[in-house]
């Protein structure tokens, strides 16, 4: 499911139709951030599907109409209001501000420009009210947090808002897809090679196993996936946190989870944390004993919270779990959502309109 953007005042299909390119369009966030400008009448005067400049013949499929997938170039850029991209940060380094130049206003899935602070890094359920100072045809990169972050984040600002953040301690299980296309592939045919007896070659995927290192690290210090989450969490939160966090890759196709530890600033019950994020938006509370999982939850835009407990270690402390689909609120609808609460704004004036 979904939801219904916060801010829409009329319905997002009344709006003045965009010129979008889709930067990365064949990936797993790409396709389903293609998916979802259909699913959700975003108002697409033209769709630009842009991938690598190998030799392609590759089509996409919107709204009943095949597209033809391009390889991106800078005139594809010309007279661009939307530019999505998911293609990795050295694209994203390279593209965007070409676009930005050309007045797009660009949201961008990697970690190129996150912890730019001339970049808003926006989760619309916490400070989507940054979007505000930002209109079509000024030219202006939006950064889309990291997956893991997302769900964090969408889950703590209710807390934080209702009794203060002490401290964050947080273990993810994260599934194959917030790798991309290529990790899955490698992980299926692991997975396959190994159940029909085979050897497991050092750096497979952990297929039947995991891992609690994704991305890069020094002995002693956090991997890179980490530092994104300890870095990009304050800066959306507006406040500084300290946190704890391992992120670990586990054997799921796609949903990620998260165990979180919070310390509060002020005494809290847990049935009234329950109460806070049961209210707040973008969250789905599961009370009782039956807790959401990563395959329950794909295909679903909401944040799943789930055995919401005292803490037994720490002073005002909860415990909870937290599940998303990393594609979708982790990535794709985080991103077409920020989309539409630009084109619900008064602001909206498309270039060329
Ligand atoms: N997967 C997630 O859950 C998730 C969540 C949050 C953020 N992200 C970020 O989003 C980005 C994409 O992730 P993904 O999972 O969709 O990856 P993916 O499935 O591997 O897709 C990568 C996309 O980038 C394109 N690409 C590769 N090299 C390119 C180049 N030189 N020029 C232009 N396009 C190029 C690919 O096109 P070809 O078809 O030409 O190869 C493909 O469309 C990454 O930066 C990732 O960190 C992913």
């Amino acid at each position: 499911m979904i939801p219904d953007s916060p801010s829409a005042e009329t319905t997002i299909q009344e709006r003045q139709p965009l010129r979008v390119c889709v930067l990365g369009a064949t990936g797993l966030v790409g396709r389903a951030m293609v998916r979802l400008l259909e699913e959700r009448q975003f108002p697409v005067a033209e769709l630009v599907p842009l991938a690598s400049a190998k030799p392609r013949t590759d089509h996409l499929t919107f709204r009943g109409e095949s597209i033809p997938v391009r390889p991106v170039r800078a005139e594809e850029f010309a007279g661009a209001d939307l530019v999505l991209s998911s293609a990795g940060g050295d694209r994203s380094r390279e593209w965007l501000p070409v676009a930005v130049e050309a007045g797009a206003v660009c949201i961008d899935n990697t970690s190129a420009f996150r912890m730019d602070p001339e970049v808003p890094l926006i989760v619309p359920e916490v400070n989507g009210d940054l979007l505000d100072s930002i209109s079509f045809g000024q030219g202006r990169i939006i950064a889309n947090p990291n997956c893991s972050t997302i769900q964090l984040v969408v889950a703590l600002e209710p807390l934080r808002r209702a009794f203060g953040l002490e401290r964050v301690l947080v273990s993810t299980y994260q599934s194959i897809s917030g790798a991309g296309r290529g990790a899955v592939e490698r992980f299926t045919q692991t997975t396959r090679e190994l159940l029909e007896g085979g050897a497991r070659a050092a750096d497979a995927p952990p297929a039947f196993d995991v891992l609690p290192l994704i991305g890069d690290t020094e002995e002693g210090g956090p991997t890179t996936e980490e530092r994104k989450m300890l870095e990009e969490t304050p800066k959306i939160l507006r406040e500084p946190v300290p946190m704890d966090v391992t992120c670990v890759r586990v054997p799921v196709f796609t949903g990620h989870a998260e165990a979180v530890s919070v310390q509060t600033k002020f005494p809290v019950r847990w049935q009234e944390a329950l109460q806070v994020l049961s209210k707040a938006p973008g969250i789905q509370v599961h009370p009782g004993t039956i807790p959401p999982t990563p395959a329950q939850v794909a295909g679903d835009g909401l944040v799943h919270v789930g055995r919401v407990r005292p803490s037994q270690a720490l002073e005002h402390g909860l415990q909870f779990w937290v599940v998303a689909d990393n594609l979708l609120k982790g990535a794709a609808w985080n991103a077409v959502q920020i989309a539409e609460q630009l084109v619900a704004s008064q602001r909206c004036s498309p270039v060329g309109a």
